[in-house]
């Protein structure tokens, strides 16, 4: 975190797709498709290869990557150098013409593009006037023909040629872009650039690779460079330099990866998110590890970058993020105003940036992003920094944009989250405020005794997902009870509030069933107009401070002839006996509860879009990394 405050650029919107380029001794195709295969989650509506063998060879197909294997595996395409991308459409509807790569006007440059060309209609109608023709709907295509009308505008003499088309022809888009380019009179060279959207090289034994994250690289190399904005890449088999397109020199840094190929594989289970619902005891251990100070009874989080004065001096807090993050947000909210007595906002990444939000300062601002490159989040964290603020972030992805453009923060180290629904993000996200609540609150109102009790409780964790976790076949029979509803709600309150959005996210994103979290109170303000014997409630109603306040709105519901999913601590008859279906938790500290109690709801959703028959890994409409405005 906060490694690298170069290359910050004005926030611009960015776009997802995923890239992967090679160069090097090996068969290009089989490389190209494994990465896809492993960036597939970035989007998923069409895809294409292009391979340079004398000549330029492309494949594309619309729809899903085993689509394109498909089209390969009776004609495979041979050559040694090779870029490829799968789509996420934005400028025009998924289809083979529109997947990438584009090609120039002489069919000679091949071109994959993460981004947009805002201006590209100017650049067009420049290209039409020369007498280019188009085939596609995409600014990718504009681009490409950009990059090559520039190739050869340029002296077959030009030293780096290919590299400074690409330089000449990036001057002059406005928007974003992780670019690779080959071209068909450079057959050793491949080249790339990036402007807001990710790109890293990875650097092997006389090969090198480009792609939009490491998962899609990681089994051939763990030593990267994450390119920052404005770097221009020439790659050969053998020889890599980056550049910046603005004519500044670039410095960059060598990381060695810390990934497991193995942990972005299915293993034994049918989807991602199963397998990361099934994780949390791992991922959370791993949150916790060697952040705890038994001694002291506080966490150790090294990576703040703020001395013990500065965190006390904290007044206010911002938490901002999307999604899933922005739920552990609300969730950290709680947390941390109950543990510490700070006073939080928590505000939607996408609103932060263009309101004007009072902050002076001792104001902190604490970024939540699993993928680290969200768009939203992006925009406000650079906001808050131009405003002068500290920001930290709670990330998962390591060397992503956001992890690098804070000042400091705290690794989730919770391994590669694949399905699009998030799951282990969320629950390592909460346990992060739970550990800076911990500490925030040693240094203000917390005493020892109340720290040690809440340092076992955050050790109990793990124990408690695994038993929880065996209800999942009872949890199971539940979806099934259920599935054919056409609407859900879910009522939390306080600190369970945040777990009840989650439960809603999680339910309408992979089963495309309606639903909607709100605070239990106000279901008779509006929402109890909703409530009929096809709609069942969902209510997260642990043993805490709110319970009968819960069981009171629990009531109103079961008047209306509701029915009623309840979420409650182990041993609570008096909940079970109001409810249709009771899930048991754990009894555990009321700030940790919303740990516990987003599992079974993971599960729920889960299930339910199992028997639906849904694509719960790849939801309709949606891509797992977020990189558009
Ligand atoms: O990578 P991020 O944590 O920044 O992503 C934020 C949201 O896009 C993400 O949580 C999204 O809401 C998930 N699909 C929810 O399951």
């Amino acid at each position: 975190m906060g490694l690298e405050l170069t290359g910050r650029a004005r926030y611009l919107p960015l776009f997802m797709c995923g890239i992967v380029a090679y160069i090097g001794k090996k068969e290009a195709q089989p490389l190209l498709l494994d990465g896809l295969r492993r960036l597939e989650y970035r989007g998923y509506d069409s895809s294409g290869l292009a391979i340079l063998n004398g000549s330029l060879h492309v494949s594309k197909k619309v729809g899903r990557i085993s689509n394109l294997e498909e089209c390969l595996s009776g004609a495979p395409l041979s050559g040694t150098i090779g870029i490829s991308h799968t789509r996420w459409a934005t400028h025009g509807e998924p289809n083979d013409t529109n997947a990438h790569p584009h090609l120039d006007n002489r069919k000679k440059l091949a071109l994959v593009h993460n981004g947009v060309v805002e201006n590209y209609q100017a650049l067009k109608r420049k290209l039409v006037a020369a007498g280019h023709t188009f085939e596609s709907e995409t600014d990718t295509e504009i681009l490409a023909h950009l990059v090559g009308s520039m190739y050869d505008s340029l002296p077959a003499s030009t030293p780096h040629r290919l590299e400074t088309a690409l330089k000449l022809a990036l001057k002059q888009v406005q928007g974003t872009y992780g670019v690779a380019v080959v071209h068909a009179d450079e057959p050793d060279v491949l080249v790339g650039a990036r402007r807001g959207s990710p790109l890293v090289l990875g650097i092997g034994q006389d090969e090198h690779f480009l792609a939009s994250d490491v998962s899609a690289i990681v089994a051939h190399t763990q030593k990267v460079v994450y390119l920052k904005d404005f770097d221009l890449i020439t790659l050969t088999g053998n020889s890599f330099t980056i550049k910046s397109i603005t004519d500044k020199p670039s410095e960059f840094q060598i990381s060695e990866v810390d990934y497991r190929t193995e942990d972005a594989e299915l293993g034994s289970f049918p989807h991602f998110m199963l397998k990361e619902i099934f994780e949390q005891p791992t991922s959370i251990q791993n949150a916790v590890r060697g952040r705890l100070n038994a001694e002291e009874a506080s966490a150790v989080l090294g990576g703040l970058n703020m001395s013990p004065q500065e965190l006390r001096e904290v007044e206010r807090i911002v938490i901002t993020a999307c999604g899933t993050a922005l739920h552990a947000g609300i969730v950290g909210e709680h947390i941390i105003e109950s543990l510490a007595h700070i006073p939080v906002e928590i505000d939607f990444a996408s609103e932060f940036r263009y309101r004007n939000c009072p902050m002076d300062r001792r104001t902190l601002v604490i970024v939540v992003s699993q993928s680290g490159e969200t768009a939203d989040t992006l925009g406000a964290l650079r906001e808050a920094r131009r405003r002068g603020y500290r920001v930290l972030g709670i990330c998962n992805n390591v060397g992503s944009t956001i992890a690098r453009e804070t000042d400091g923060g705290v690794y989730m180290h919770a391994g590669p989250e694949i399905g699009v629904a998030a799951t282990k993000s969320f629950t390592s996200q909460v346990t992060i405020f739970a550990l800076l609540g911990l500490l925030l609150g040693r240094m203000r109102f917390l005493s020892f005794t109340q720290g040690s009790e809440f340092i076992k409780g955050l050790e109990a964790l793990p124990d408690q997902i695994t038993k929880l976790l065996k209800q999942a076949d009872k949890i199971r029979a539940i979806a099934d009870k259920y599935k054919s509803v056409k609407s859900m709600l879910y009522f939390g309150r306080n600190v369970q509030y945040g777990v009840a959005m989650e439960g809603a996210l999680k339910m309408k994103e992979i089963s495309y069933i309606h639903a909607e979290g709100y605070p239990a109170a106000e279901l008779k303000h509006g929402v109890i107009a909703m409530i009929d014997h096809h709609t069942p409630s969902i209510f997260i109603v642990p043993n805490d401070s709110l319970r009968n306040k819960n069981i009171s709105t629990m009531q109103e519901v079961k008047a209306r002839k509701g029915p009623i999913i309840a979420i409650a601590t182990e041993g609570d008859e008096d909940v079970a006996a109001i409810a249709d279906d009771t899930i048991f938790v754990p009894a555990a500290h009321e700030c940790l509860l919303p740990i516990l109690a987003v599992v079974p709801l993971q599960l729920f959703s889960y299930y339910t879009a199992v028997l639906l028959n849904r694509d719960v890994d790849k939801p309709r409409n949606l891509a797992k990394s977020v990189t558009v405005e």
